[in-house]
């Protein structure tokens, strides 16, 4: 059985994709330092999974302590889902971002390296959670792979960074084997209702928002802006299910073994949906009213943004399969089943 490291296992992306890899044969090792998850994680894993999962608790920028993990598990592939996320934080901690994003993920390089120069007889294999944040404001819609990237916050100015440091990389070294995932917008949660999304504090996206509203923790949704030139006048966004995105990460793996050629995808399921069409989904799954207040456009948001999901198709043989209700129902089942998240 073939290992896969998952750095930031514990997270929300980790955690479904460690299951995804499981039911395909794979033999995943959790690595988390719990800055942003916690780990009775671990024990909702181990249910579903029928067993216990394997954990390497630590921080990926301690590059002698992966390479030593490296060197114990040796792991076929690597995925890089370890970092900080919040786009709002990122602006008022710029430096909390360049540091545990562009440093942890030059430690992870730096480790795979060294490991790889131990044993050289297999290529470095490294599947990267990236950010449709890396197209910036786009011009059009859908938007492909080849689209201009920019930044607008440190956040996203640190996926670029890293992007750009894998094909310098990649460049210095063709035998590595990149995928970079470009994620639209992950939402949803495992259909057991047993693992889902956490977010600490106040919820900075819309569905978690969304789903505390429906389950009456907080009192009303506030509509960032209903002006922008879209059919109802709200943000359009390309949501996706968290399990399609977890498949993608399997079907990214199986590719870069099976075929050894770097690549860059988007993520989406190439459908864009309003905040009002969200709310009235949700609302639906939910069986509850999600009330809402028109507010002020939020900065740095743009009106739309969805993928052209056809090289993902094409090269990895992957499309998403699920539709806007079940994201909302999945959500549902989670939120409902777990108010308090994991401390629940
Ligand atoms: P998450 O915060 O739930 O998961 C990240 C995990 O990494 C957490 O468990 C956290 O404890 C861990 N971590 C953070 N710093 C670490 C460190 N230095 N050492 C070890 N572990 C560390 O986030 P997520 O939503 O699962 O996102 C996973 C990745 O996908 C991130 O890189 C994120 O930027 C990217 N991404 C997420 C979204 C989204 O909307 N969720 C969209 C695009 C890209
Ligand atoms: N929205 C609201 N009210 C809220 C939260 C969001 O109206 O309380 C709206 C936003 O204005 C936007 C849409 O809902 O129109 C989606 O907002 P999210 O914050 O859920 O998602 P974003 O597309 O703004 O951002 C997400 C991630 C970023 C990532 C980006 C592109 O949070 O990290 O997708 O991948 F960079």
């Amino acid at each position: 059985m073939k290992t896969i490291l998952l750095t930031g296992g514990a997270g929300y992306i980790g955690s479904h994709t460690a299951l995804a890899l499981i039911a395909a044969g794979f033999e995943p090792v959790v690595l988390d330092n719990f800055a942003n998850s916690h780990p009775v994680v671990l024990d909702r894993l181990a249910r579903i999974a029928g067993r216990p999962l394997v954990l390497e608790q630590g921080d990926v920028l301690d590059t002698d302590w992966l390479q030593d993990v490296l060197r114990r598990h040796r792991p076929a592939g690597v995925v890089h889902f370890a970092g900080d996320k919040a786009v709002g934080e990122s602006v008022a901690q710029p430096l909390k971002y360049f540091h545990n994003n562009i440093s942890g993920a030059v430690s992870l390089l730096r480790a795979m390296e060294a490991a790889h120069a131990e044993d050289p007889t297999t290529a470095p294999t490294l599947v990267f959670s990236s950010s449709a944040t890396v197209y910036g404001d786009p011009a059009s819609v859908p938007i492909t792979e080849d689209f201009p990237r920019s930044h607008t916050n440190p956040y996203g100015h640190t996926k670029l960074v890293i992007e750009d440091m894998l094909y310098a990389l990649n460049a210095a070294r063709p035998a590595w084997r990149m995928g970079v995932l470009r994620y639209f917008n992950p939402v949803g949660a495992h259909p057991s209702g047993l693992i889902g999304e956490d977010p600490a504090g106040i919820p900075n996206n819309l569905m978690p928002f969304v789903a505390q509203v429906a389950v009456g923790q907080r009192e009303h949704l506030n509509v960032f802006g209903d002006d922008y030139p879209t059919p109802d006048g709200t943000g359009v966004r390309d949501y996706i299910h968290v399990q399609d995105l977890a498949a993608g990460h399997v079907a990214a793996i199986r590719a870069l073994l099976d075929r050894g050629e770097s690549f860059t995808v988007n993520l989406g399921t190439g459908r864009g949906h309003s905040v009002l069409e969200v709310v009235r989904a949700f609302e639906k799954a939910s069986g509850r009213p999600v009330p809402y207040r028109i507010a002020p456009r939020r900065p740095g948001d743009v009106a739309q943004c969805w993928a052209d999901p056809g090289l993902a198709q094409r090269l990895l043989g992957w499309q998403a399969k699920h539709t806007l209700e079940e994201m909302c129902t999945d959500a549902w089942r989670w939120q409902s089943g777990n108010p308090a998240g994991y401390r629940s």
